[in-house]
């Protein structure tokens, strides 16, 4: 029975992470959606507190989580195929409508080929535990997401090198030290950066890796995690490789879990790296599937993003984005550049941060505070995320609260 001595030792980790303050909050528990109704977005109910809250922090950017046709088509699949899928693919999990889904997506990024993944964080583990062998080196940006990093430690590749945040000489300094080192590279990227809303130059980076490509057996690989940009960036929610113009790039990873509303993630590539994770991706082989019901959803997700409603959806989301944007300078706040949903309110400051976080939570605005270590010293914010399920007006009642902050506050 060590549960005890173990239990002792691990609360002790936890009382150390509280008292350095890096520990996480208590998480806020959602009871009840108020629906959209009139020039008011959903409002969430939250346990321990009075008032409804507009949610600023929600990575559905299209706002299709809540619509009824999703919902209904979910249920319908659901009635006909039941819950979960019962196996994975490969033994009895394998249902129509996941093969539907997958050749989808594959048309809808120009790909030849999809394959589904319970979750965008199981497909990088997957793509990279298969295609990273031990004679890679692995070329990776400092701020990629927690998934590659960690898919990186799994890998054990060759080599790893990382490069500055966006710095395409260090990448190139990176790719330049591993000639003759190895045989493949695998250089891998987030598409949209999710703390800061910004994005990888996908066009210069595939330019790149293809200059680089002769000098390695297996050449150089291009793989992008853009979870964040599917569905949500680019004209018709083609992420990021749709906004850079980018040709390049090889292994497209996205997520059914933010801009679809839904959950799971995807792998997108040639027919030949899709057959070979059929035989090699771990977290494919051994973990079941995303429920039919959950597939049947995200399929009609992708078709109302490529019909003229999704177009709409997007072109609102863009006009927020850049309506919310505006609002906070002219308030006299700082952002950063740039189009994505995501807007980084730059505080700068990790108590100043914390005590915004807490204005916005007393007058019923969910965002999300973001500090030292999660960013690096001095780029303090709250990270606020627009959707398209945003009404003009929810965004003037945000507006209206920061500023009363700043008049508070100065
Ligand atoms: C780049 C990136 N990859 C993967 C994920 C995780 O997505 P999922 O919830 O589908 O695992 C995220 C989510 O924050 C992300 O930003």
């Amino acid at each position: 029975m060590s549960i005890k001595r173990l239990n002792q030792t691990l609360g002790n980790e936890i009382e150390e992470l509280k008292k350095v303050g890096t520990a996480k909050k208590p998480e806020m528990v959602v009871y009840d959606v108020v629906q959209a109704s009139g020039d008011r977005g959903p409002r969430f109910k939250v346990k321990g507190y009075d008032q409804e809250f507009i949610k600023m922090n929600s990575n559905s950017y299209l706002g299709l989580s809540q619509r009824d046709d999703l919902k209904k088509v979910e249920e319908e699949a659901t009635a006909k195929y039941g819950l979960g899928p019962g196996a994975v693919r490969f033994i009895s999990g394998s249902y129509d409508i996941h093969l539907e889904l997958e050749k989808g997506l594959a048309e809808f990024h120009g790909m030849e080929a999809g394959m589904l993944f319970s979750s965008a964080y199981m497909t990088t583990l997957g793509v990279m535990a298969s295609l990273v062998s031990t004679e890679t080196t692995v070329v990776s940006d400092e701020l990629n997401h927690n998934c590659i990093i960690n898919a990186m430690r799994m890998t054990r590749p060759k080599a790893k090198h990382i490069y500055k945040h966006l710095d395409m000489e260090d990448l190139k300094n990176c790719l330049e030290k591993s000639k003759g080192q190895c045989e493949r590279v695998v250089v891998v990227t987030d598409g949209i950066f999710s703390m800061r809303g910004d994005h990888a130059p996908l066009d210069e980076i595939s330019t790149i890796c293809e200059q680089y490509d002769a000098f390695f057996k297996d050449g150089v690989v291009l793989v992008v995690d853009d979870s964040h940009g599917v569905g949500a960036f680019g004209q018709n929610g083609k992420g990021t490789i749709e906004f850079t113009k980018a040709t390049g790039v090889d292994v497209l990873i996205g997520t059914l879990g933010k801009a679809f509303g839904v959950n799971g993630g995807y792998t997108v590539t040639s027919k030949t790296v899709v057959e070979y994770l059929h035989q090699k991706a771990p977290t494919y082989i051994y973990s079941n599937p995303i429920s039919p019901g959950e597939a049947a959803a995200a399929r009609k997700a992708l078709d109302i993003l490529k019909s003229e409603e999704g177009k709409k959806i997007l072109a609102h989301l863009r006009d927020m984005t850049k309506k919310f944007k505006q609002g906070i300078v002219d308030i006299g706040f700082e952002t950063l550049p740039g189009e994505h949903p995501v807007v980084p309110l730059m505080v700068r400051d990790t108590q100043k941060t914390s005590e915004l976080v807490a204005f916005l939570e007393k007058n019923g605005i969910l965002a999300t505070g973001l500090n030292y270590p999660v960013v690096p010293k001095g780029d303090e914010e709250i990270r606020f995320q627009i959707s398209g399920e945003h009404t003009s007006s929810d965004i003037d009642t945000v507006l209206s609260i920061l500023k009363e902050y700043r008049k508070l506050n100065g």
